[in-house]
């Protein structure tokens, strides 16, 4: 593989920049907020990728009411090229669909594997900013996505399970000594109050427990619109672009553009190979 221009890209640092979204348990709100903060970064001439990395219910394209061709199987049997499975959706967003073939694709031979992380040199250059919606839990295929991010964004509801399973994903960061910040996402709550506690509570934990930080990244209040144009399948970001929760998201998109990471690291590789390093994670004591 040729390393070379990549590190050279990192190092003047204009590659893109690779935002997992993640949660620990399932139906937190993952998927809207990927779709919407896409979008709206799309809107600040941002040229963006959404990963649809639900490799089990893929749902972005679901959410967009899109209907993809091809999927990365495809790819892999050499009927398409990477950059031809990528769909295009509101506000010049591109959007590469879910695989239902990504678990067989981590497991599986070197030429292959080439083949992917040729493609995928290739088109990340294209790119300001990618994010990936993750599927929910701590299988091997999330994590890999999470552990290779340099902006890990975290959705928690007041749920006792989603705060149970976002603590759980944070300590898997930590024991695999990452360095890519938790920007957390208070989701679904009553007020601004609530949601800046309910961080205040989890950074509590992190720092008592894993002597670390996490990061605050906004509230999301439970918005009855919100839920309607998932509903729809268009997203509020384009459907209701003054309301409350899209000025939330906002906030959201700033905070997580003005953080600043020094971690070039991870950088001295492709995307592709970020996430294959981290196949065999530690879940830690
Ligand atoms: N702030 C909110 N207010 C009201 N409803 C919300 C809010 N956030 C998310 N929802 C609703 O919660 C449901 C789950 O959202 P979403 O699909 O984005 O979650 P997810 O974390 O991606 O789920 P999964 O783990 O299944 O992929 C949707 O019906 C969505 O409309
Ligand atoms: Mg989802």
């Amino acid at each position: 593989m040729n390393n070379n221009s990549i590190f050279k890209k990192s190092l003047i640092g204009n590659g893109p920049e690779i935002y997992a979204v993640t949660s620990g348990k399932g139906g937190v709100g993952k998927t809207s907020l990927s779709v919407n903060l896409s979008i709206l970064a799309s809107q600040l001439n941002k040229k963006v990728l959404l990963v649809d990395a639900d490799i089990h219910l893929g749902n972005v394209d679901l959410l967009l009411g899109i209907q993809p061709k091809y999927t990365i199987a495809d790819v892999l049997s050499d009927k398409v090229e990477l950059k031809d499975i990528i769909e295009k959706g509101p506000a010049n967003l591109d959007i590469l669909p879910a695989a239902s073939a990504v678990d067989n694709l981590l497991a599986s031979e070197d030429k292959a594997l080439n083949k992917i992380r040729n493609s995928f040199s290739q088109i990340e250059k294209e790119y300001d900013m990618i994010f990936i919606d993750t599927a929910a839990g701590i299988h091997n295929t999330v994590m890999s996505f999470v552990l290779g991010a340099d902006k890990i964004i975290l959705v928690v509801t007041p749920d006792p399970s989603s705060i149970a399973d976002g603590y759980g994903m944070i300590k898997i960061i930590k024991n695999n000594k990452i360095e890519a910040p938790v920007i957390m996402i208070s989701n679904s709550v009553e007020s601004d109050e609530s949601g800046w506690s309910l961080f205040k509570k989890m950074n509590l934990m992190v720092q008592r427990f894993l002597s670390s930080e996490i990061v605050w990244g906004g509230s999301l209040l439970k918005d009855e619109e919100y839920a309607s144009a998932v509903r729809k399948r268009s997203p509020l970001a384009i459907d209701s672009p003054q309301s409350s929760s899209i000025s939330h998201m906002k906030v959201i998109l700033r905070h997580i553009l003005e953080l600043k990471t020094d971690s070039l690291t991870n950088k001295n590789s492709n995307l592709f190979d970020r996430f294959m390093q981290n196949r065999h994670f530690e879940i830690g004591a």
